[in-house]
């Protein structure tokens, strides 16, 4: 009841990873979500808009051993642009760097042009996860405009599962999005 809905959501990707498999983190923050995406695949394409992000980053995977990171300072609109298609997993977990400045969180426009090249770059089969915070003002918005966004997709191509605290409006809900395929 209490695992925090990150850990959930490495428990749910786990069964889709392999040592063949090339993934992307699209918001690598502290990089834990990057560490663990890096011990159960090929190559990790990790993306954060914030130098401090990427340099926790790099200090979390150097405590590994891991190798298999491609740090990228860009923002996850331009993921295409370093990447290849055909990705098994892309984990998307947004809003603000824990323990960073709050101010710099992700915004919905961006976030939504995001997910769409996501959709594109996406093997079929594979997986979109997604944690949203609506406890925050732009998380909020984020969190609305994510959820119409969601109604535009067509069910033939892609399967949503939500999981989400029922009880508690504020608390991060998380999304797994799956090309059908
Ligand atoms: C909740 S944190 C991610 C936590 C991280 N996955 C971890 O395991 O520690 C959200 C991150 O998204 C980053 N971010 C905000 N806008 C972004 C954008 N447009 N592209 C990529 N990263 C962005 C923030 O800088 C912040 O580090």
């Amino acid at each position: 009841m209490h695992k925090p809905l990150t850990k959930i959501m490495h428990d749910f990707l786990r069964p889709h990873l392999n040592q063949e498999a090339i993934v992307i983190d699209a918001t690598c923050g502290n990089g834990q979500d990057t560490v663990f995406l890096a011990e159960h695949t090929k190559e990790v394409f990790a993306f954060d808009i914030q130098k401090k992000a990427l340099e926790q980053t790099k200090k979390t995977l150097a405590k590994t051993g891991l190798t298999n990171v491609r740090l990228i300072h860009d923002s996850h609109e331009n993921i295409a642009l370093y990447t290849v298609d055909a990705i098994e997993v892309i984990m998307f977990n947004l809003g603000y760097l824990p323990g960073g400045d709050k101010t710099i969180t992700t915004m919905r426009e961006s976030t939504l042009s995001a997910l769409k090249v996501a959709l594109e770059l996406l093997k079929p089969s594979g997986l979109i996860s997604l944690i949203i915070y609506p406890g925050h003002k732009e998380g909020l918005k984020e969190t609305n405009a994510v959820l119409a966004w969601f109604k535009t997709l067509p069910k033939e191509k892609y399967e949503i599962l939500s999981i989400e605290k029922y009880t508690d409006e504020k608390a991060p809900k998380g999304f797994l999005i799956q090309k059908k395929g």
